[in-house]
C-alpha cells in the first residue's frame, strides 16, 4: 500500500495542499496548530473508516468551506488507483471514478494504521477504549463486523428505550422478548470476531513486547466477556447472552439500561500476570500500547497481504531513542506519515523526505 499523490482542498485548516510523498518515511512537521494531523487525518479517511478524531464528517469540512474534496491515488493490489473523498454533512466516496454505494466500501481497498499519544489510554484508561481499539481493528479488516456492530448498538438503543417505557406501559414487557433475540444474534457475532482477533493480538503482541523488553516480561491479552462468552461458536455465546439477558432483565428494568452484553466488554492487558493498568510502570504501559499497535498492522498485513500505511501523530518525541528505533525497524518495508515538530530526532534514526506544515499550508 503506497500512497503516491494526496490533493487536499477545504479540508479542516487545510485550504489546498498537494503531496507526492516517497515509499519510505514521510515527515510532516511544523509548529502546533499547523494542520499536522489534519494531513494524516485526510489519509486516514480512505481507509474507509471514520475520522480517529471527530465523530461528526461535517467537522472537518474547513469553517468558511462549503464542503472539502480530497483525493488520493495510491499503489494496491499491483495497481496504481485513485480515490475521491467529498465531504459536507456526511461523506461520499468514489474508487476509479466509480462513486460507492458508502464511502464503507473503500474498506479493503486502502488500509492504513494510526499511532497517536492518546493510545496509550488503551492500557491506561477505562474499557470504552480497548473496545474502540477492537472495533476499528475489526472494521477495517472485515466490513461486515462494521455491519453487525451497527446493527448491535441500533438493537442496544431500542432496547433502552424499551427499559424506559416499561415503567409506564408494563404491558410492553412481553415485547423484550423480540429485543433479546436480535441482540444476543448480533452481540454473538461481535463477541465471536472479537475474541477471534484478540488471539490474534495476544500472540504478536507478546511477540513485539519481548523484543521491547529484551525478553524480559510478558506481555498477555486476553478478551473479557461480562457474560461469558468466550466460546469460538456463535450460537453458543449468543445462547449465553440470551441466558443472561433474560436473568438480569429485572434489574435492567430498575437501572433502565441493558447490563449484559458485549457493550460492556473489556480486554485484559497483564504484564508478568500482573494487570498492566494497575500495576504497569509508565514505560511498560507505553510498551504495551506499542505492542498493540504494531500488532494491528502486523494482523493486517496477515490477513490482506497488503502492508498497511502506518500514520505516527506526535509519537516520537513521546519514546525513548530505544522505542523510537524499535518501530522505525519493525515498520521498515513500509511507507510511513510521521508528523513532529522537530525533523531532526526522525532523520536522525532514519532518511525520509520532509514536507514542512505552515498556517495549513504545505511549504
Ligand atoms: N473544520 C475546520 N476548519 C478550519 N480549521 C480547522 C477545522 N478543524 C480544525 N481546524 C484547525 O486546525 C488546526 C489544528 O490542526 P492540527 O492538524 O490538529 O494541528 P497540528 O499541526 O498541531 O497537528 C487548529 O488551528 C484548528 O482550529
Ligand atoms: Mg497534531
Amino acid at each position: 500500500m503506497i500512497v503516491k499523490g494526496l490533493n487536499i482542498q477545504n479540508f479542516r485548516n487545510i485550504e489546498k495542499a498537494y503531496i507526492e510523498p516517497t515509499e519510505g518515511v514521510n515527515v510532516i512537521f511544523g509548529e502546533n496548530a499547523q494542520g499536522k494531523t489534519n494531513l494524516l487525518e485526510s489519509i486516514w479517511l480512505f481507509t474507509g473508516c471514520k475520522s480517529f478524531r471527530s465523530r461528526r464528517d461535517r467537522e472537518m469540512v474547513g469553517f468558511d468551506a462549503p464542503f472539502a474534496k480530497n483525493e488520493m491515488t495510491f499503489f494496491a493490489k499491483g495497481r496504481e488507483q485513485n480515490a475521491h473523498l467529498f465531504i459536507d454533512q456526511k461523506r461520499t466516496a468514489m474508487k476509479n471514478g466509480v462513486t460507492l454505494k458508502s464511502p464503507a466500501e473503500l474498506v479493503g481497498e486502502f488500509y492504513a494504521v494510526v499511532f497517536a499519544p492518546s493510545h496509550l489510554s488503551l492500557v491506561k484508561e477505562g474499557p470504552l477504549f480497548r473496545r474502540r481499539f477492537l472495533d476499528t481493528a475489526l472494521c477495517e479488516l472485515k466490513p461486515q463486523y462494521a455491519k453487525a456492530l451497527a446493527k448491535y448498538n441500533h438493537t442496544l438503543n431500542q432496547r433502552n428505550a424499551l427499559l424506559k417505557d416499561i415503567q409506564y406501559h408494563p404491558e410492553l414487557f412481553d415485547t423484550l422478548d423480540v429485543w433479546d433475540e436480535k441482540i444476543s444474534s448480533y452481540g454473538a457475532a461481535v463477541v465471536s470476531e472479537r475474541v477471534w482477533y484478540t488471539n490474534l493480538l495476544s500472540e504478536k503482541a507478546a511477540e513485539i513486547y519481548d523484543g521491547l523488553s529484551d525478553s524480559k516480561e510478558k506481555l498477555k491479552i486476553n478478551y473479557v466477556s461480562n457474560f461469558g462468552g468466550y466460546a469460538g461458536d456463535p450460537y453458543a455465546v449468543k445462547d449465553l447472552l440470551k441466558e443472561q439477558l433474560s436473568e438480569s432483565r429485572r434489574d435492567d428494568i430498575f437501572n433502565k439500561m441493558t447490563t449484559a452484553g458485549p457493550h460492556r466488554d473489556d480486554l485484559q492487558i497483564q504484564i508478568d500476570s500482573l494487570s498492566a493498568r494497575t500495576f504497569g510502570s509508565q514505560g511498560q504501559q507505553r510498551s504495551a500500547a506499542l505492542s498493540m499497535k504494531l500488532s494491528e498492522a502486523s494482523i493486517l498485513r496477515d490477513r490482506t497481504g497488503e502492508e498497511p500505511v502506518i500514520l505516527l501523530d506526535d509519537v516520537m518525541s513521546e519514546l525513548d531513542e530505544k522505542r523510537q528505533d524499535y518501530i522505525l525497524n519493525h515498520i521498515r518495508g513500509r511507507q510511513v506519515f510521521i508528523t513532529c515538530c522537530d525533523p531532526t530526532t526522525v532523520l536522525r534514526l532514519c532518511e525520509g523526505r520532509t514536507f514542512h506544515m505552515e498556517k495549513g499550508r504545505v511549504l
